[in-house]
């Protein structure tokens, strides 16, 4: 690890993970991997290192940052609102909240034909829990869909949507856990099926647990269902970028009419044109009840996520002052971060750059599934790619190799054009097997060739 001063605070690399290391709690995930990594600058698709390595980031602040590092209209916007109206109590009105919420409801009354309404909170977890507290308020019922693989955050309420045991165990149990149903990850099926001739039998088996009276999930006397609300994710994100087929979300939704459940959508993580339109959501003509969203609401230049739901769910007599708040969802910062966000996305046409931008990385990622035999398969939707590392078999779950390639890219000894750099990428999925490409939407088509250089390179390297 470099030795070079950091000019403005005088440490170095070792000194600042040495304080670090003694003074930072280990429970967040800076120490994952043992020692971290420092970096010391960011610009459009890239890190750099204390030497001034670049490193291409795919990984991008977990989605955070779909615009790119040091978007400069964010900026200015930003600085401009530190500048005017920076701080004011949660209790009053501005306008850059009015019209951040304004902006939002009437995308989704022009993509949904729905009118509704937006609140704020400040993390992706917390806007899970405004939408359980809503979802609960309007139904009087506690229970709740989720899927296998499903992440929704990690606060005591989040957790219980979140499928993973590892984020529950330590903690004891959780009351309110989701029932939890298996996601269309046709790949690995989990009911061995294939997708071409399967009939959506995984939303027939669900159908059928409603339907049989002794399933626990519905009562035909009353024709009350236990459970409130499907949380889902269009395309699952920590469960390993795992796109559904086309038709899917339309035959749950069938069902879920049919037994009064209403559809929560979390789009924290896919939502801001990730998948190539406002909410992945789009692609699969649903029409949800809810949808949660953080992340790149503010291309992470300050925390803010949140909710919209139908009027009828979020009107003012149903969910009145109070039901929920939190002193730093008003912030002036962050809105006016979501505003010029919002404001960027309506501007260009994203959704065909993001289109054709995907379509020309999934196909350079198919060129390398026919190169490495240790590439299981490559998928995608927009740019939310990934790439299931497999043992020599060319099926079997590799997260070993996976993991090896992630810190190989960190290590910054790869070669592009002659330079050395470094890639970071993400890893996740049922197996723990799949990276996880999550590009800036403004990557450029020289840095996506860029990206398949270097990954081919660590595939070479390690498999
Ligand atoms: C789909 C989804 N929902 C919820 C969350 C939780 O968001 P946060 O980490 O901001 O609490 C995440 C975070 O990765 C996510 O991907």
């Amino acid at each position: 690890m470099s030795t070079l001063l950091n000019e403005k605070q005088g440490l170095t690399d070792e000194e600042i993970v040495s304080i670090g290391s003694e003074y930072c709690s280990y429970g967040d995930k800076v120490f994952a991997h043992g020692t971290p990594k420092v970096f010391r600058d960011c610009e459009g698709v890239f890190m750099y290192d204390s030497e001034d390595t670049k490193y291409l980031d795919l990984q991008m602040w977990f989605a955070s940052c779909n615009l790119g590092y040091k978007n400069k209209r964010i900026r200015d916007a930003v600085v401009d609102q530190i500048d005017t109206l920076p701080q004011i109590s949660s209790t009053f009105l501005f306008d850059y909240k009015s019209l951040l919420s304004e902006k939002i409801a009437k995308a989704n009354i022009k993509r949904f034909g729905e009118k509704g309404r937006v609140q704020f909170n400040v993390g992706g977890s917390q806007a899970t829990e405004d939408a359980l507290k809503l979802v609960r308020n309007y139904t009087g019922k506690q229970r709740m869909f989720s899927f296998f693989g499903a992440y929704h955050g990690r606060t005591a309420g989040a957790a219980c949507m979140t499928a993973g045991y590892r984020y529950r165990e330590p903690f004891g149990h959780f009351g309110d856990q989701a029932h939890f149903v298996p996601y269309p990850y046709c790949y690995r099926c989990p009911y061995g099926q294939h997708c071409d001739s399967c009939d959506h039998y995984c939303v027939k088996q669900l159908r059928r647990e409603f339907e049989d009276n002794c399933s626990g999930l519905h009562n035909k006397a009353t024709h009350q269902s236990e459970c409130a609300a499907f949380f889902v994710e269009p395309v699952q994100g920590s469960g390993g970028y795992i796109v559904p087929p086309k038709g899917y979300f339309k035959e749950l939704k069938k069902v879920l009419d049919d037994f009064g459940v209403l559809f929560v959508a979390d789009e924290i993580q896919m939502g801001f044109y990730r998948t190539g339109k406002l909410w992945s959501i789009e692609h699969f003509d649903v029409t949800p009840d809810v949808i949660t969203f953080g992340k790149s609401l503010t291309n992470g230049l300050n925390p803010l996520a949140g909710m919209w739901a139908k009027e009828e769910i979020i009107n003012p007599e149903t969910w009145p002052s109070g039901r929920s708040h939190s002193t730093f969802c008003n912030n002036p910062v962050g809105m006016r971060a979501g505003y010029e966000v919002m404001s960027t996305f309506e501007e260009e046409d994203f959704e065909k750059s993001i289109a054709e931008k995907g379509k020309y990385f999934l196909y350079g990622l198919k060129q390398l599934e026919k190169k490495h035999k240790r590439i299981g398969t490559v998928d995608g939707l927009g740019l939310a790619l990934r790439i299931e590392c497999v043992t020599e078999d060319g099926y079997t779950p590799d997260p070993k190799l996976c993991k090896d390639i992630l810190l190989e890219g960190y290590k910054g000894d790869l070669m592009y054009e002659g330079k050395k750099c470094g890639i970071i990428l993400n890893t996740g999925s049922h197996y723990n097997n799949s990276l996880t490409l999550v590009p800036a939407v403004t990557i450029s088509y020289e840095e996506i060739d860029m990206a398949l250089s270097l990954i081919d390179q660590l595939f070479t390297r390690l498999s």
